[in-house]
């Protein structure tokens, strides 16, 4: 296994690019299998290990997907897409591969996918996705570690997600644009994932509107087409790097980010003192201060402060000046770095979804463990913050969500190398 070395206490200076989002990546790559001829082409693409792995699954499908590195492009063909049950050896390794479930369901009125179970940040259950599956027509079953659906027709309905479930939505468009007739998801995701999603459905021949709003209307068409789609930059990632500005007292440019998708944490952390200039063209310069200054932040679904963010603006706050309150309401179980950043030195308490930060001068290196894909980013600024030397264990966590995460901080004047954990 991998493991990150970092000399921690270099200023951050210089630029980078972000890459297209993951997490609406995954959800094209599966509703890429409803098309059942032509070759659909996805720019732009980031070589991550949840991509490499939705991959293999595919291929267990019957669909051929090749990945460019050089032109960033992913081509995939679902022509021969013919068995509808995934494995749960792949399963295992990602959870978002329950997202193939609205893909299968919707092209062959069938899927048998594995129980996805739970992962570090919470137990993740899956019942609105199933709920809603079920009001479109399908009869849902668990047999034997397997979760399956079955229907000979799919059938548009209203349908009111008890909470925004952001892959939950996905998987309920997939089903709902190859249903007969009208489909409505009210208190749906609105996240720019969704919004971009959506768009890409609509390129595909869908019949969709309201995507990125609380609700989505679908009509049911009766055949899909591959398309040529450039989805929208990663916001997870550019909210990375402009954390990684304002903990070193760095200054980052960063290149391909949308300002409107990332408002609400510019605007945290102009509160804490970091200061944005918008280049001509777009790009945005993040300027981090000597000092930061303690905030509180509360992560909720989308136009909130993203959960996913959350681990890193710990770790911002824990050399803040003052005393901050994160409250995590998305999952219960996301305050994990608090006790390898307190032994980096931080003062951090965590009571239920409350943390209380309270800012320290400095932080130590020492060795931590990467539990979750956001937990390790997170440790990896602390260490680039730390006096001395910090190894993040566990890297392979990270490279499901972040592309050569060390070269590029490399060339922003960052001290950190890839080595084995021996361990
Ligand atoms: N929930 C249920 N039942 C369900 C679905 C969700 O109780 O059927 C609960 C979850 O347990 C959680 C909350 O609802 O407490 C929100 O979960 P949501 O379904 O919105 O999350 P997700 O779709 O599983 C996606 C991202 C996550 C991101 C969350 C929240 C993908 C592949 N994953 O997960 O991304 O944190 O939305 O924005 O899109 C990451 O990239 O590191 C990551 C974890």
């Amino acid at each position: 296994m991998d493991r990150f070395i970092i000399n921690g206490g270099n200023r951050l200076k210089g630029k980078v690019v972000v890459e297209g989002v993951k997490n609406v990546i995954l959800p094209m790559m599966c509703a890429a299998l409803m098309a059942d001829e032509g070759v659909t082409v996805l720019k732009n693409i980031p070589k991550l290990r949840d991509i490499k792995v939705l991959q293999m699954l595919m291929a267990e499908l019957g669909a051929e997907s090749s990945y460019d590195e050089r032109e960033r492009s992913l081509t995939i063909n679902a022509a021969r897409l013919d068995r509808f049950v995934v494995p749960y050896e792949l399963v295992k390794q990602m959870r978002a591969s329950f997202l193939l479930a609205g893909a299968l369901l919707g092209r062959f009125g069938e899927f048998h996918i594995s129980l996805p179970g739970g992962c570090a940040i919470g137990a993740r259950p899956v019942n609105f996705h199933l709920s809603g599956f079920k009001k479109l027509g399908a009869e849902v079953f668990e047999e034997g570690g397997l979760l399956g659906a079955k229907t000979t027709r799919l059938a548009g309905a209203t349908i009111c997600l008890d909470y925004p479930s952001h892959t939950g939505t996905e998987n309920l468009m997939m089903a709902a644009v190859l249903a007969e007739g009208r489909t409505i998801i009210d208190n749906a995701a609105c996240e720019p994932e969704i919004r971009d999603f959506g768009d890409f459905l609509k390129a595909m021949g869908a019949n969709i509107s309201g995507q990125g709003s609380p609700t989505i209307i679908i009509d049911g068409v009766g055949k899909l087409k591959a398309v040529t789609y450039t989805p929208i930059p990663d916001r997870i990632v550019a909210g990375t790097f402009m954390c990684a500005a304002a903990v070193t007292s760095g200054e980052i440019e960063i290149e391909n980010v949308d300002e409107r998708d990332i408002r609400i944490v510019m605007e945290k952390l102009i509160n804490m003192g970091v200061v944005f200039e918008k280049k001509p063209g777009g790009n945005i310069l993040v300027k981090g201060p000597e000092r930061l200054s303690a905030i509180d932040i509360t992560t909720t679904p989308y136009p909130g402060f993203p959960t996913d963010l959350q681990p890193m603006i710990m770790t911002c706050l824990s050399c803040a000046d003052g005393v901050s309150l994160i409250r995590e309401t998305v999952f219960e179980n996301r305050f994990v770095n608090a006790a390898e950043l307190n032994r980096m030195g931080a003062y951090i308490r965590v009571a239920a979804d409350k943390a209380v930060v309270v800012g320290v001068g400095r932080l130590n290196g020492a060795p931590v463990m990467a539990s979750d894909l956001r937990a390790g980013a997170a440790l990896v600024l602390a260490g680039l913050r730390a006096q001395g030397t910090t190894t993040v264990d566990r890297v392979y966590h990270i490279d499901r969500g972040y592309e050569n995460l060390e070269n590029r901080l490399q060339a922003l004047g960052a001290d950190i190398i890839r080595g084995v954990d021996s361990g």
